[in-house]
């Protein structure tokens, strides 16, 4: 990265504004410059002295000082950035940005810039979750602003769900991104489609790893019918999937994803296909096709029940009824033999013990490319099906890579940065 880069921070209201302390930290090491514009509710969790000795440089706080806009104007201010940073982004900030309302310092500058803007927000759950929000994601990224996807996990307010700001690492690793270029930046861009040849259209200055792919995603348990009340699970969240889904949406791809009965809200831009069944999740992959990458992260249920009962089946005070099972297809080993074979095929694998043994049979006997092996040993409750974090191993053709304990938002987008650079 050329020491010569100029990120203005802009430190919206919110407690993740701690993290943007460690943020500046990261950006001076990588031999960037930056300086800070914190606004007034940013100024209630951090305040101007700690950001002025991280970032070396003055902390602006207002439109309305005097010396400042004698020595550096605020639209001066906003040109001589390459790169504009809200972190935290509150959804008061971004709903602001979507009207235009330049009502103080860090709004104007946002008005004023030409430079581009990366939004990372940080929110409590309902809040991001809330109809108004999601419409102000989708059009700030309609309109080019780049809008990292958050973290899930424990809140600082006590809930739980998404909205929680993304680890500084990323944040810096999507910096150097926008930056350079090379690798995802998480705007969308659409600008509807283009007339030339259907395809969405996207703003043309932001490089995105996965624009023009379809990428194909499983996710969730499926459920297999015993009778009408009873059915036959596991514990799979759908977290990894849906985490993945939306990180290859950030990164530019169309994406199908194929859910089993999961409670997860669909990830923004992401077409959802919902089923209950391997049999019907098989089929709706099929449909799907083509696709450039497949990334079956779903927990299949291995069997169903053998016939299903159209009625409960009662006790009879007899033997307890007896269950036969038949075997279900195996979707990800089908997908590497069908004639519409995806590219680059991604399986997942739940092991409890002997992971990466486990996972190089399995990339064999599956004939995928990749298998992202997590362990799932731990007691009930613990463990990482249904948890926040993972820990995976991904074994490739030419080896094995270990990535410990990350969220499972951070495994997606490391996820889908390592499959832009392997179509690259
Ligand atoms: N999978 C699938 N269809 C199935 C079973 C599994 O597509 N009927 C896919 C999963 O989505 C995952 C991979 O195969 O990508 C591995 O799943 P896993 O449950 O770990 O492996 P199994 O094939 O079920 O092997 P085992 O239970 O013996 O470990």
């Amino acid at each position: 990265m050329a020491v010569s880069k100029h990120i203005l921070l802009i430190i919206g209201g919110g407690i993740a504004a701690y993290k943007a302390a460690e943020l500046i930290r990261l950006i001076k090491k990588s031999g960037m410059t930056v300086r800070c514009v914190l606004t007034e509710s940013g100024a209630q969790f951090v305040t101007p002295m700690t950001l002025a000795a991280l970032s070396e440089n003055e902390v602006h706080t207002t439109l309305w000082s005097l010396k400042d806009e004698t020595e550096m104007g605020h639209i001066q201010l906003s040109r001589e950035a390459d790169l504009i940073v809200i972190c935290p982004a509150t959804a008061n900030l971004l709903a602001k940005m979507v009207g235009g309302i330049a009502d103080d310092l860090a709004t104007t500058l946002l008005l004023a810039t030409d430079a581009p803007v990366l939004a990372v927000p940080a929110m409590n759950v309902r809040m991001w979750q809330h109809a108004a929000t999601q419409r102000n994601i989708a059009q700030l990224r309609s309109d080019g602003i780049m809008v990292m996807h958050p973290d899930e996990g424990d809140m600082a307010c006590g809930e739980y769900g998404p909205g929680r700001l993304p680890e500084p690492e990323s944040v810096m690793r999507e910096i150097v991104n926008c930056l350079s270029g090379e690798t995802g930046v998480h705007g969308q861009n659409e600008l509807g489609p283009n007339p030339l040849d259907g395809q969405p259209a996207f703003a043309p200055n932001q490089h995105r790893p996965l624009r023009g792919k379809h990428v194909l995603v499983t996710a969730g348990p499926t459920h297999e019918p015993i009778d009408p009340v009873r059915y036959i699970a596991n514990r799979s969240s759908g977290r990894q999937g849906f985490a993945i889904a939306a990180a290859a949406a950030d990164a530019g791809a169309r994406v199908t994803l194929v859910a089993g009965p999961v409670h997860l809200p669909t990830p923004a831009g992401v077409m959802r296909i919902d089923v209950e069944t391997a049999v019907e999740m098989e089929q709706a992959v099929h449909d799907a096709l083509p696709a450039d990458v497949a990334i079956m992260v779903a927990a299949v249920a291995d069997w169903r029940a053998d016939s299903q009962s159209g009625q409960k089946i009662k006790k009879d005070g007899a033997a307890p009824a007896t269950l036969k099972l038949t075997e279900n297809p195996d979707i990800l080993a089908g997908l590497a033999r069908h004639e519409q074979r995806p590219a680059l095929l991604i399986g997942f694998a739940a092991e409890t013990e002997k992971i990466a043994e486990h996972a190089k049979a399995k990339l064999e006997k599956k004939s995928c490319d990749w298998i992202v092996a997590n362990d799932v040993s731990g007691p009930i409750g613990e463990s990482v099906m249904g948890g926040t974090d993972n820990s995976v191993h991904i074994v490739t053709g030419t080896g094995t890579e270990i990535w410990e304990r990350l969220p499972k938002m951070e495994v997606a987008r490391r996820l889908i940065a390592k499959i832009g650079e392997e179509l690259a």
